[in-house]
C-alpha cells in the first residue's frame, strides 16, 4: 500500500514537472505576434468590451489559458481560432510580452 502511494505520488510529481513551467519567452518576438491580438484585447492589452484585459497577466497563467483554448479545454471560438497556429514558443513569447506590461 505504501509502495503504491509512493508510486502515485511520484507519478503526480513527474506530471506536475512535465507541465511546461514555461519556456522562457522572448518579449520582442511576443510583441510581433501580439499584433494579431490587439484588435480585440487592445493595443496595450487593456481589454475592450467583452474582450478581457491581458496586460500584466501572469505569464504562466497566460500560457495555460492559450494552451487550453488550443486544446479545446477552454471553449471560445474567437480565441480558439486565434491560437490555433501558435507554437508553445509563440505562446511563451506572447505571455512574456503581456506580462511585462503594467
Ligand atoms: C476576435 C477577438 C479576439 C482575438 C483576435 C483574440 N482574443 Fe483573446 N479573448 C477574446 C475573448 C472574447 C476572450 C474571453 C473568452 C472567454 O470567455 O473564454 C478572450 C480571452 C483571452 C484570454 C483569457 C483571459 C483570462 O483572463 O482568462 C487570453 C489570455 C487571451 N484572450 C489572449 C489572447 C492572445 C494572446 C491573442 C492573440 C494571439 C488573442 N487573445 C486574440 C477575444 C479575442
Amino acid at each position: 500500500m505504501l509502495k503504491y502511494l509512493i508510486t502515485v505520488l511520484a507519478a503526480g510529481l513527474a506530471l506536475g514537472l512535465a507541465v511546461p513551467a514555461g519556456a522562457a519567452g522572448d518579449v520582442a518576438a511576443g510583441e510581433k505576434l501580439a499584433a494579431k491580438c490587439s484588435g480585440c484585447h487592445g493595443k496595450a492589452g487593456e481589454g475592450k468590451g467583452k474582450n478581457p484585459p491581458v496586460a500584466g497577466m501572469d505569464a504562466a497563467a497566460h500560457v495555460k489559458a492559450l494552451q487550453d483554448y488550443k486544446s479545446g479545454a477552454r471553449d471560445h471560438k474567437a480565441m480558439m481560432r486565434s491560437v490555433a497556429k501558435l507554437s508553445d514558443q509563440d505562446m511563451a513569447d506572447i505571455a512574456a510580452y503581456y506580462a511585462a506590461m503594467k
